[in-house]
């Protein structure tokens, strides 16, 4: 069954009944200002920091799932009768209801009772406000009385002091209207506020949550909405704040209005400004133009013409939105993550940060710059950190009465106990990555500090060769990359045991790390960790192979993980896609490998983490086996692994199965089965539960996850392997035999590729000739800033 459809015009998924399996999130707000909010409305903005600087409340892991939002109230005044244009909260019939979710917007729209009603909830590139910009119209054919409601409730900045201890939420915040504006006073910090105003003049307005809803009741049923009154005090200082306005209307038949309200960054002053600035529709209809502006311009970076629909729509659109909304706001904003928590993940950020280079080179080299300065001079990054411990003046962190003593600086840095193995070798690959894409070859050599202070300050290329040579001296007894706090499996903690995908890893590092340092002409550093390279792999290669796939390490007993003599935890994504991914074992028993993981962990849905999953608690192996079989870790088709298996069977050659891997966990694909599914199809989720779960098939956790940025990544640099290197650009596609070719277009350090990949032989890999604008090449030269050119591809 489907909810919706992908309107690609307008790159907007339609959805047609709001009334889903689950919340359907989006995200709006590029800059600052941030929103969660999902097809009804619900959610909660943030500015900069979901955890520190919450403006909106969520109640986390409520029933219903999505409350309170951002809502707009219509209220018929001649009968009293009053519904929401979001279908939540009031929940009229939702045969009248729809919502879009489009790039950085949303909008929901009802017909009800013979009034059209529609919401748009965006925020301008360059203004911290979220505008709620409403029209409405009477096709009732008759003239109506209609009064609009306004409201949302208003949030302590901590999320911790609101969600506990209410003794200063309740005392500490205040409200007061005044000349049109709700100002929202945090008394507690240093000139902080919040403003929410209208394009209008209202009749009433109201402060204080519970004088609109009523004591006994909810959003659901405001007593307020209801008796069709707002009748506020002016000033009011402690309890619940609330942003309630309202305006009459009188709406002649056929007869439209339309109307803005604003919820902002900012005190009385900011909120009379803003409502200046975007009184004016055509203010508005500008900003929203802009914002699609904003998107094409990255979208202008690569764009695919593929036999494949749903791959065009998620690479051209959506996994591009989702990856940059990654980058963007790092993990922890969502419905799952309400905030609690803030900062930076160090391993996921290094990932995001790789993905998507091309479109938003200046906030990657930001996240690289922070992930640097996170990064211990041992050689191991801080696995959760927050850029601001590190900045030339930290930002004031909220004082609490109860007293809590001040850390200090070195209280961030973490020891080795708290180390992960593989944090910081993926910010190796992103650094080559970025470079690749920019050319930037300037930027190995900027000074930056380490995390400890103590350590001097060292080039960007120090830094990864201390990171290299990190995982070279923290290995165990066979030889393999001691798997420490965790790898990338968060809950595989083998401490001193050993993983096999780390080791693996520290290969695809190094291989990186060796094109760079050839491409500086640092000949000597190139050949030492050709040498390193040659050893580990080695190692590798004599230890990690069970016969029909690799295993995934050995706990700190020396136990091997992944055996075929395992009952449970038998064969595992993670090891068996990094062993081909680093290469050095030969296509033959990397064929087998991925012809093992296809055999234990292959389901429709895309492949599972590891199989059977774990019922036995087993603590050497880590919390993985603490965790329900078929759920997260183990044994859900986790989706972050998966492209790594796109990107193995491509470089296997295996064009076929690297697709059908493509479509199994490919969202749209899934559009006619919400039902089942139950996320939303615009967006990859964290993971699927996996066969050994009852639920097996649904998925969880969208929007913020690592999957994004590797889906894009995989599918675009391997699958269609069109590739940034460090002197020219690859298109070395592997595709199912059966087509044709594609066609896409790529910018390129400021130069446009106007690739077509022609496969008349119906091979899957392999090119046969390039051309240049009509010119047979070796390899497809930079072009001048401004220019473009035609890439033909033939294969074959
Ligand atoms: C979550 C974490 C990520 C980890 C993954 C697997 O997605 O954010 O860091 O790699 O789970 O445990």
């Amino acid at each position: 069954m489907r909810y919706g459809y992908f309107d690609n015009d307008k790159c907007e998924y339609v959805i047609e009944r709001v009334d889903t399996p689950m919340s359907w999130t989006n995200y709006i707000g590029t800059e600052g200002l941030v929103g969660v909010l999902n097809q009804t409305a619900g959610g909660y903005l943030f500015y900069k920091r979901a955890e520190h600087h919450r403006i909106t409340r969520f109640r986390g892991n409520a029933v219903p799932t999505d409350r309170p939002g951002h809502y707009v109230y219509l209220r018929d005044d001649e009968t009293g009768d009053y519904w929401s244009i979001s279908w939540q909260p009031t929940a009229k019939p939702v045969e009248c209801y729809k919502a879009r979710h489009g790039l950085s917007y949303s909008v929901f729209s009802c017909e009800y009772s013979g009034i059209y009603a529609e919401q748009t909830l965006f925020i301008p590139r360059g203004a911290d406000v979220e505008l709620w910009d409403v029209k409405i119209e009477n096709r009732s054919g008759r003239p109506r009385k209609i009064s609009v409601f306004s409201y949302a409730e208003l949030s302590w900045h901590q999320i911790n002091g609101d969600n506990k201890n209410f003794q200063s939420t309740l005392y500490c915040a205040g409200a007061s209207y005044k000349d049109g504006v709700i100002e929202q006073e945090l008394h507690y910090e240093e000139n902080s506020f919040q403003f929410f105003t209208a394009d209008f003049d209202p009749d009433g307005f109201e402060i204080e949550r519970e004088r609109f809803t009523g004591i006994w009741r909810s959003e659901n049923n405001p007593e307020a909405v209801e008796k069709g009154v707002l009748n506020g005090r002016a000033a009011w200082q402690g309890g619940n704040q609330c942003t309630a306005l309202h305006k009459r209307f009188a709406l002649d038949s056929g007869q439209q209005t339309r109307l803005c309200f604003m919820l902002g960054q900012g005190g009385r002053e900011a909120g009379l400004a803003i409502r200046k600035q975007f009184a004016c529709t055509l203010a508005r209809d500008e900003a929203l133009a802009a914002l699609a502006a904003f998107w094409r311009e990255k979208q202008s970076h690569l764009q695919i013409n593929t036999p494949n629909a749903n791959m065009n729509t998620m690479l051209n659109i959506w996994t591009l939105y989702q990856s940059e909304i990654n980058v963007m706001f790092s993990r922890f904003a969502s419905f799952i993550e309400v905030g609690g928590r803030t900062g930076l993940g160090y391993r996921d950020t290094s990932q995001d940060a790789m993905c998507v280079i091309p479109s938003n080179p200046q906030k990657c080299h930001e996240r690289l710059i922070q992930l640097l300065k996170a990064l211990v001079s041992e050689g191991y990054g801080l696995h959760l950190f927050e850029p601001e411990w590190f900045e030339e003046k930290p930002v004031s962190t909220f004082k609490s009465p109860t007293i809590v003593p001040t850390p200090e600086r070195t209280s961030f840095v973490h020891g080795i106990e708290d180390a992960c193995s593989d944090d910081a070798l993926w910010l190796v690959s992103s650094i080559t990555e970025y470079i690749r894409e920019t050319g930037d070859a300037t930027f190995a050599e900027m000074i930056l500090p380490y995390a400890d202070a103590e350590a001097a300050p060292d080039s960007v290329y120090e830094h990864c060769k201390k990171i290299l040579r990190f995982s070279q001296r923290m290995v165990g007894s066979h030889g393999i990359c001691q798997g420490l706090k965790a790898d990338w499996n968060d809950c595989l903690n083998l401490g001193g045991g050993e993983s096999a995908m780390v080791s693996y890893l520290f290969l695809w590092a190094l291989d990186n790390f060796i094109k760079l340092a050839e491409f500086l002409g640092k000949s000597e550093d190139a050949a030492h960790f050709k040498k390193v390279h040659e050893d580990t792999a080695k190692v590798c290669r004599e230890t990690l192979w069970d016969g029909k796939w690799y295993l995934r390490g050995f706990t700190k007993n020396g136990r091997p993980i992944g055996t075929d003599a395992d009952k449970e935890g038998k064969v595992h994504l993670e090891s068996n896609t990094w062993a081909v991914i680093a290469g050095g074992d030969g296509p033959e028993k990397g064929k087998k490998a991925m012809d093992s993981v296809e055999e234990y962990l292959g389901t429709p849905y895309g492949l599972m983490l590891n199989a059977p999953a774990y019922t036995v608690i087993d603590d050497d192996v880590g919390f993985v086996t603490r965790v329900y079989p078929g759920l997260k870790e183990n044994g859900a088709i986790f989706s972050h692994p998966n492209p790594w298996a796109w990107v193995a069977e491509s470089l296997l050659g295996r064009g076929d199965r690297a697709m059908n891997l493509y479509d199994r966990l490919c969202p749209a694909a899934w559009n006619d089965q919400c039902d089942l599914r139950k996320a939303e199809p615009y967006s990859t989720c964290q993971f699927i539960t996996g066969k050994d779960h009852p639920a097996f098939g649904e998925a969880r956790h969208p929007f913020m996850t690592g999957s994004g940025g590797w889906s894009y990544f995989a599918a675009t640099q391997y699958i269609l392997g069109i590739r940034p290197e460090f002197d020219s650009l690859t298109v070395d596609p592997c595709i199912p035999p059966e087509w044709e070719g594609f066609s896409a277009v790529r910018r390129f350090r400021g130069a446009e590729y106007k690739i077509t990949v022609k496969n008349p032989k119906n091979v899957s890999k392999g090119v046969r000739e390039v051309l240049v604008n009509g010119e047979k090449c070796d390899r497809i030269p930079i072009m001048k800033v401004g220019e473009s050119c035609n890439v033909e591809v033939i294969l074959g």
